[in-house]
């Protein structure tokens, strides 16, 4: 790998630390003064052989009574489900959700100057994982829009009126990921708020500095208590929470143990309404007529992408025995040819690992799966520095190999060669995981009973093309361990809330009622007006 450093452009520069030394409860930002963590990067801001990470600043390490403080927060801001909150009415939550992001848009450059440092994440990702989300916020609040129009109307079944709304579900425990730890967190926190939940959120261990900015778009956008910001470790912060039976649903993207680990503590699961992304190990499989380039290209984009830091990256590769050959070839030669360096580098594809350990778990992979028989065809697949791994290319791998049953996380592919295609696809029957798939072939004859079989397998099959969650329009789910719940602009405002309606029989009585809740406009619930 080059050693070659580039110097640090002054703009990303890191020249203040960020001392995070309040925390967001009861819609204040409360002064901390106890005990801190330090937040590092594995970028170095020396050049080789100088290497050391660098200090970004420092997090509060908060215990279990502020923990429950944010949680009493949050619930009396629900006040069984009479709060100003939960009740209020859409076009007013709208309003909120609108100052929020209006607000959020001028933090843009400091959030992608911290992704870049917290997570190596390119700046053009980066910047796209913070346009995405503001994104996501608008169609949110326009798809919120439709659902209410939709619903601003009563219906008619055998003699009973009904006007059915959705409503929210109460206190929300929300928990995002280290790779997108503002796009997914927010993809959880902003439907689970505008259906009228109150939020405690606790930032990923990693991509966490990067809230401090919006901490304030935060306070001043939504009443006290609707939104709780807290910091510390989730075992000492997020379990005592579970542990009161008070949080109706934990929205968490990350590890299945985490998720596990949460539920269990709720003394109620009957109560417990679970929103998750969880792990995935999505092959591709390439069949014998398969364009090639557009394959490896593909597979390029879904391996690598953030050092296949993804829950949607390409983690094994299926290539028809056919056409192995060639295919190694070009895809080693194309893995090789990728630039690795610092995110804000000009045409950089690969970029520190933002797990200190990292490095050393891929090598025991690579260890293992040579110990078992397979080799690495790049050439400059393992070369480590103090912060990276170079993608290695595994040659032939088999159901032996940790590399095949892990969810690897990180930079490296393995390539099972197949004959049959029933040997992918037992795989994938007997796989924990059920996320996506990338097939690759022309032939319709062929393709059609695959689509038709793999659709049952994952939820999304994508057709010579790398797996991915956008556009975020579209479902994104998972079967058997990956997923519960299905998230999409749509899908979410529905995952964060319930049916609920307001049912009366039709007599002049109730009927006189309804004219008149309806002509004073003193509910929010029974209204028919509509939000252009
Ligand atoms: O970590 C998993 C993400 O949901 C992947 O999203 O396909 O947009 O990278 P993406």
């Amino acid at each position: 790998m080059s050693s070659t450093f580039n110097a640090i452009p002054e703009k990303y520069q890191i020249n203040n630390l960020v001392e995070q030394n309040t925390y967001l409860v009861e819609g204040a930002l409360i002064p901390w003064r106890g005990e801190t963590s330090n937040v590092y990067s594995t970028i170095s801001s020396v050049p080789r052989p100088d290497y050391q990470k660098t200090l970004l600043g420092t997090i509060p390490t908060l215990g279990k009574k502020e923990a429950i403080r944010a949680l009493d927060s949050a619930v009396s801001a629900y006040n069984k489900g009479q709060g100003l909150w939960p009740t209020m009415k859409v076009v007013d939550r709208i309003a909120c959700m609108e100052k929020f992001v209006e607000q959020m848009k001028t933090k843009r450059s400091e959030v992608v100057k911290l992704l870049m440092w917290e997570i190596g994440k390119t700046l053009p990702d980066s910047q796209k994982e913070f346009d995405r989300t503001v994104e996501y916020i608008y169609d949110t609040i326009e798809d919120y829009k439709q659902m209410d129009r939709n619903s601003a109307k009563f219906e008619k079944h055998d003699g009973v009126h009904a006007h059915i709304r959705r409503g929210p579900l109460g206190v929300v425990l929300c928990l995002g990921p280290y790779n997108y730890p503002l796009n997914e967190t927010f993809a959880l926190l902003i439907p689970a708020l505008i259906m009228g939940n109150t939020a405690i959120f606790k930032p990923a261990k990693h991509g966490v500095l990067l809230i401090s900015p919006l901490l304030e778009a935060f306070r001043d956008s939504f009443p006290k208590g609707v939104v709780n910001i807290i910091y510390g470790r989730g075992r000492t912060v997020a379990a005592p929470i579970m542990q009161t039976g008070k949080i109706d649903v934990l929205a968490l993207i990350g590890n299945s143990k985490s998720a596990n680990a949460l539920q269990t503590q709720h003394p109620k699961s009957n109560r417990l309404r679970l929103v998750l992304g969880l792990e995935a190990k999505n092959p591709a499989i390439v069949l014998p007529d398969a364009d090639l380039d557009l394959a490896i290209d593909e597979c390029i984009a879904g391996t690598t992408s953030f050092n296949g830091q993804r829950c949607t990256a390409l983690k094994v590769l299926y290539v028809h025995e056919a056409i192995v050959e060639e295919f190694n070839k070009r895809f080693s030669a194309k893995v090789d040819a990728l630039k690795f360096g610092n995110p804000w580098e000009e045409g950089v594809k690969l970029t520190p690992l933002p797990e200190p350990d990292k490095p050393l778990y891929i090598q025991g992979l690579i260890d293992d799966a040579i110990e078992k028989g397979a080799s690495i065809i790049n050439t400059k697949g393992g070369e480590t520095t103090e912060n990276y791994i170079f993608p290695a290319v595994m040659f032939p791998v088999t159901k032996e190999m940790k590399v095949f049953q892990e969810e690897q996380f990180g930079p490296i592919i393995p390539i099972v060669p197949f004959s049959d295609i029933e040997e992918p696809l037992d795989d994938m029957a007997e796989s924990n995981y059920g996320q996506q798939v990338s097939l690759f072939g022309r032939d319709v004859k062929t393709l059609a009973p695959l689509i038709d079989t793999l659709v049952n397998l994952v939820c999304r099959v994508n057709l010579n093309s790398s797996c991915q969650r956008g556009p975020d329009v579209y479902p994104f789910t998972g079967r058997k361990d990956s997923a519960v719940g299905t998230l999409s602009v749509h899908d979410a405002l529905r995952s964060f809330s319930i049916r609920t309606f307001v049912a009366s029989k039709d007599n002049d009585y109730n009927n006189a009622i309804l004219n008149n809740l309806l002509d004073s406009k003193a509910s929010n619930f029974v209204n028919t007006d509509y939000i252009l």
